[in-house]
């Protein structure tokens, strides 16, 4: 799996031939103005809630690649509405895809879009692909749940936000990558609004501390694993 971070909450991910878009919120973004969304061209996109930070360009996007929307049932009823090709779930529930397993999970936070209409509830995923397993947390509180994760998955990387405020901080997320038993961590959600700002020099020091890793990188760059 190739993982390029795009800015805030927006992840690419290229598994075999398919690519998932995640949260696309780019245009909105001065800290993503190096990304093109007429070079984006995602077979699905996944979305983990309705904030406007995690979904404002899903409508342009999902018209112009014919995309697969996947989340909970309101947020694909949404798109469906305005003609758009949804495939709805809810928490504890995976399907099988074309690029592997998808299951989408909980998280503590809220949903609503932006004209406050219903969202439903916020969710992450876990993506299974050749041997290898991703969770993404998308915007979510520390939380007793996690602990569930480890018990089906054994991840291979984490991608939590560190932000804070909004969502929990790279603190918590230490202690979240112990309930997950995941010690490798791409931190989001953070820098991208004064809100969110954090240190992320000390927030790299802190996870070194207990002998995990904090990933952070800039938009457009990529891990794989
Ligand atoms: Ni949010
Ligand atoms: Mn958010």
């Amino acid at each position: 799996m190739k993982i390029t971070f795009l800015g805030h909450a927006t992840l690419e991910i290229q598994i075999n031939e398919f690519n998932l878009l995640v949260d696309p919120f780019i245009s909105g973004n001065p800290m993503a103005s190096n990304v093109d969304l007429d070079d984006l061209k995602p077979d699905f996109i996944l979305i983990t809630h309705a904030h406007q930070d995690h979904t404002l360009d899903v409508e342009k996007l999902a018209k112009d690649n014919n995309s697969l929307i996947i989340s909970n049932f309101e947020i694909v009823s949404h798109f469906q509405n305005m003609g758009l090709n949804g495939h709805p779930m809810n928490h504890g529930g995976k399907w099988n895809f074309d690029f592997g397993e998808l299951k989408y999970v909980n998280a503590i936070h809220t949903s609503t879009f932006p004209d406050g209409s219903n969202g439903g509830q916020p969710g992450g995923f876990i993506i299974t692909s050749n041997n290898k397993s991703i969770y993404i947390a998308g915007d979510t509180a520390l939380s007793y749940d996690m602990k569930l994760i480890p018990i089906n998955y054994n991840l291979d990387l984490a991608i939590l936000p560190i932000g804070d405020n909004f969502t929990m901080g790279y603190k918590d997320a230490i202690i979240a990558s112990d309930f997950i038993e995941c010690s490798r961590i791409l931190g989001y959600h953070f820098d991208t609004f004064d809100l969110i700002e954090i240190d992320q020099k000390k927030a790299v020091e802190e996870f070194k501390k207990v002998n995990k890793e904090l990933i952070i990188i800039k938009p457009t760059e990529h891990i794989i694993i």
